[in-house]
């Protein structure tokens, strides 16, 4: 139980709301460890709560498993975390990280058939999948990797699972697909082989030695299943990684590794590798800080925020948490968007669309400012509350304020199970992941796909916006690749960074989807460089910010080709008259502004209400690079997320 713990402590560094173990006794024996409505409850023994662990107990087993949690479907609570059992008496039982989309159609299938679920997860289908399969078997003797195999072929979305059973007590299977897999190798003995082959079934193998994975001379062996080599590195440095849809069994102290078949291209064997890292870099990747890595995190955070949600085939929109409200959304008379900080430039960010798509007249508000002016809320008013944490005090009063008028209230959140998303009505969950960095990043980008999504779900059945739907979800499903693009800019901005550290203010102008990127970027200039920024609406440059160019003020402009274009550059005259150099941000066909401009950041073109996603990279990324030549520990930055309680950082 001390190595399980442990093993969860080392991923505490990824952000976690509860968690759970399950000891080797037969049955299998479950234990919710912790569980908070922040982040990073307790794990340490003696904080552990009040369930029946007894550390000094021992018994002969051979295999735990064990889990944090970071709530996507389900409150953090001891019945939503795992493991996860397919009945009550734990015949079999699964830890899982990642999400099934399809699981309202699965459970539904399984509570036809009799199996009763006891907690909200997407998660608990698949326990109950995996002893529906063992129910109905051909053959009494299944083996337990063939039952593994038979509930992935039915599952949609992501997930990393380990599986164990009382029916085949002492194995372990592993098995994932888009959510990572490794299995640590701990032996001080010599192994059979350094790389496994895999079995596919479609050609009729049986395992034999040369096949597995285990110590000669039948010495003592250790397998470690984790999400991340943090996890185990402590006990070994010899992991192998999974590769989508292999599952990895472990019996008898052999490792196999199973595929249903085999992909063109498939390399018909899995390495041991030798990682040469220090715990603290696997945590943190080739990262310097949960900034940085998380800003790189975008090209999937976007795609977790999609998933499952946006059809690109078919161009539609499901936003299961909406379901039961939105024909009253649709009735409404406004929408008012309310949030503080980065949160509110998401929505500061989507405006135009949203007024564009639902017709309707949109406010965006900061909270603290909403409360002061006591502002009218109405019954046929529609406010949304958008918040990383789900805890920003502000934002809940608003929140409070808003349901006390009869306002019908969503949360658009990155914690399930917060302040923010038990007091809305209903809301969207954008899963951008765990947010440890104080500057807000991705979390911001996830904001803006999750309102984008909700427009166009606003007017799906309205045939004069399907051009433009399909337009913006065709937008949608590029940009991953593009914000790689965008991402690859990074040696470029680094050098731009170290032309720009030692200078006390920097100006950032743009206008129309851009705004938001100008506000966004200079909060996280002032916020982790401590250098001073202001975002600067392009069409009040002449009425008094213009006083402050001159030649020495560095000014970035953004300046893309849309309904703004003409106006911008008007505005890049109106700098460049006075001496202004301005670095400008601008679609990398754009020969025009390329030419008349002295630097340029170009950043590939998508459609004009999603290009601000691809606008505000640049600047998370200079804004990080600034505060390293400046000297400041971009993870002890001091302000940040109020309402979060992030222990590590804060
Ligand atoms: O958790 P929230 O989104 O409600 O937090 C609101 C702001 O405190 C937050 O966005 C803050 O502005 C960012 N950490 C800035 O990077």
């Amino acid at each position: 139980l001390e190595i399980l713990l442990k093993g969860l402590r080392r991923l505490e560094y990824r952000g976690y709301d509860s968690a759970g173990e399950s000891d080797g006794k037969s049955p299998c024996h479950q234990h919710a460890l912790a569980c908070s409505s922040g982040l990073f409850p307790s794990l340490s023994p003696h904080c552990l709560p009040d369930n029946d662990i007894d550390l000094d107990v021992e018994f002969d087993v051979h295999l735990g498993i064990a889990h944090t949690r970071w709530a996507t479907h389900g409150v953090p609570s001891p019945v939503n975390s795992h493991p996860h059992r397919s009945d009550k008496s734990n015949e079999f039982i699964v830890i899982h990280n990642g999400i099934i989309t399809n699981y309202k159609d699965l459970r539904k299938f399984l509570e036809s058939k009799g199996y009763e679920f006891e907690s909200e997860t997407d998660t608990e289908t698949i326990a109950k999948l995996v002893k529906y399969m063992y129910d109905n078997r051909e053959s009494d003797d299944i083996s337990f990797t063939t039952l593994v195999e038979q509930v992935i072929q039915q599952l949609e979305g992501a997930f990393a699972l380990v599986f164990k059973s009382v029916h085949y007590p002492g194995e372990a299977v592993g098995t994932r697909r888009g959510s990572p897999l490794l299995i640590g190798v701990r032996s001080d003995h010599k192994l059979s082989t350094d790389h496994i082959p895999v079995l596919y079934r479609s050609c009729k193998f049986k395992l034999k030695n040369d096949t597995c994975l285990f110590p000669v001379d039948e010495k003592a062996v250790e397998y470690y299943f984790a999400s991340d080599a943090s996890a185990v590195i402590e006990h070994t440095n010899r992991v192998i990684f999974l590769e989508d849809d292999d599952v990895a069994a472990v019996m008898d102290g052999r490792l196999s590794i199973h595929r249903i078949k085999r992909r063109a291209g498939d390399y018909p064997a899995r390495a041991i590798q030798t990682l040469q890292m220090e715990l603290q870099q696997i945590m943190k990747g080739n990262y310097s800080s949960f900034m940085q890595k998380e800003i790189f995190e975008q090209p999937e955070s976007v795609v977790n925020t999609m998933r499952g949600r946006v059809n690109f085939d078919n161009n539609t929109v499901t936003l299961g948490g909406l379901k039961d409200h939105i024909k009253e959304i649709q009735r409404c008379r406004r929408l008012i968007l309310i949030a503080c900080g980065t949160s509110y430039h998401a929505g500061v960010a989507t405006r135009q669309v949203l007024e564009e798509l639902t017709e309707l007249p949109v406010m965006v508000e900061l909270a603290s400012d909403f409360l002061d002016r006591n502002t009218p809320v109405f019954r046929d008013d529609v406010c949304f509350f958008i918040s990383q944490s789900g805890e920003t005090a502000d934002s809940l009063m608003a929140l409070r304020y808003c349901k006390e008028r009869g306002a019908l209230t969503v949360g658009v959140t990155n914690t399930v199970g917060s302040s923010i998303s038990r007091e809305t009505d209903c809301g969207v969950h954008i899963n951008a992941g765990p947010e440890i960095g104080v500057a807000s990043t991705k979390a911001y980008t996830s904001q803006f796909v999750a309102l984008i999504m909700f427009a166009l779900l606003m007017c799906d059945d309205r045939i004069s916006m399907q051009p433009r739907r399909r337009e913006i979800i065709q937008g949608l499903r590029v940009l991953p690749d593009l914000i790689k693009e965008v991402l690859s800019l990074d040696d470029e901005i680094q050098k731009l960074a170290t032309e720009l550290y030692q200078q006390k203010s920097v100006l950032i102008m743009g206008r129309g989807y851009h705004y938001a990127t100008c506000l966004e970027g200079a909060l996280k200039i002032k916020e982790i460089t401590y250098m001073h920024s202001e975002g600067i609406l392009a069409g009040e440059l002449k009425h008094g910010p213009l006083a402050l160019v001159d030649k020495l003020m560095p000014v970035i402009m953004i300046i893309m080709r849309d309904h703004t274009y003409t106006k911008c550059q008007n505005a890049l005259q109106q700098v460049v008259a006075r001496q202004g150099r301005p670095i400008v941000i601008c679609d990398k066909d754009d020969y025009e502004t390329i030419k008349n401009s002295s630097r340029t950041i170009k950043v590939p073109h998508c459609v004009d209400c999603l290009q601000g996603i691809l606008s505000v990279i640049p600047l998370q990324l200079l804004s990080f690079h600034l505060a390293v030549l400046r000297g400041y520990d971009v993870s002890n930055v001091t302000s940040g997320s109020e309402g979060t309680d992030n222990p590590v950082f804060c």
